[in-house]
């Protein structure tokens, strides 16, 4: 299995536009090999979610704004009621937020299939990955490499993965590139868009 990150820490560079038509792309090239694709979003806005999965909804921020954190708890406390409350809010729900939130064992459940017998999606849409990103923040331990440890566990129902970034570098970003064998960074100059490999760009800055 082979991990492509897309990145970019600014909005509107093309980032989704290219994860989605890189997917489909493989898609079209790969069908005849019998080769799978995993297309995960980890952008709260869900616009490749949306692509892929119109009728998809997660959690909106009127209801997350329904959550009443008990009063007089310590932080820890309180970190565990918010991520319990997401958690059951999400309910069937089933997308990134689950994943990594509760870690192991639930990323089959949080897989959807798409129109393409060989494309699936991890699907995210709404504000609360933003609650995600700041519990992974609030938590210790081993929260950088949560989506690695799930990918192990479906390495072999796919080939490639591809992650389509939030315009920011954060605890889920982190996830992401961490499990990368490949990351790309896209370019928008205004008129055209520029692919390059992340790790060349890390070898040689400013190329
Ligand atoms: N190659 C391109 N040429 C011109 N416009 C593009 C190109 N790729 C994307 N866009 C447009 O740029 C806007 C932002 O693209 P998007 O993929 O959503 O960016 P990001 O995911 O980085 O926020 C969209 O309106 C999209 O249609
Ligand atoms: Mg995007």
């Amino acid at each position: 299995m082979k991990v492509i990150s897309i990145i970019n820490e600014k909005g509107g560079v093309g980032k989704t536009t290219a994860s989605v038509n890189i997917s489909y792309g493989l898609v079209e090239r790969l069908m005849n090999d019998g080769k799978r694709i995993l297309l995960i979003d980890a952008d709260a806005q869900g616009n490749a979610t949306k692509f892929f999965l119109p009728e998809f909804k997660s959690i909106t921020l009127e209801e997350f704004n329904t959550l009443e954190v008990p009063q007089n708890c310590d932080i820890r406390s309180s970190t565990k009621f918010i991520k319990n409350s997401l958690i059951s809010m999400l309910g069937e729900r089933n997308d990134l937020n689950k994943l990594l939130l509760e870690g192991k064992g639930v990323i089959r459940e949080c897989i959807h299939q798409t129109q393409y017998q060989q494309l699936d999606i991890i699907p995210s849409i709404g504000t609360e990955l933003i609650a995600t990103d700041k519990l992974l923040g609030a938590s210790t331990g081993q929260r950088h490499v949560i989506l690695k440890r799930a990918l192990r566990e479906i390495r072999n129902d796919y080939d490639i993965v591809i992650i389509d970034h939030a315009p920011t570098f954060n605890n889920i970003t982190v996830n992401g590139i961490n499990e990368a064998a490949v990351g790309i960074r896209i370019y928008f100059n205004g008129t055209a868009i520029t692919v390059k490999p992340w790790d060349e760009e890390v070898i040689r800055p400013g190329i």
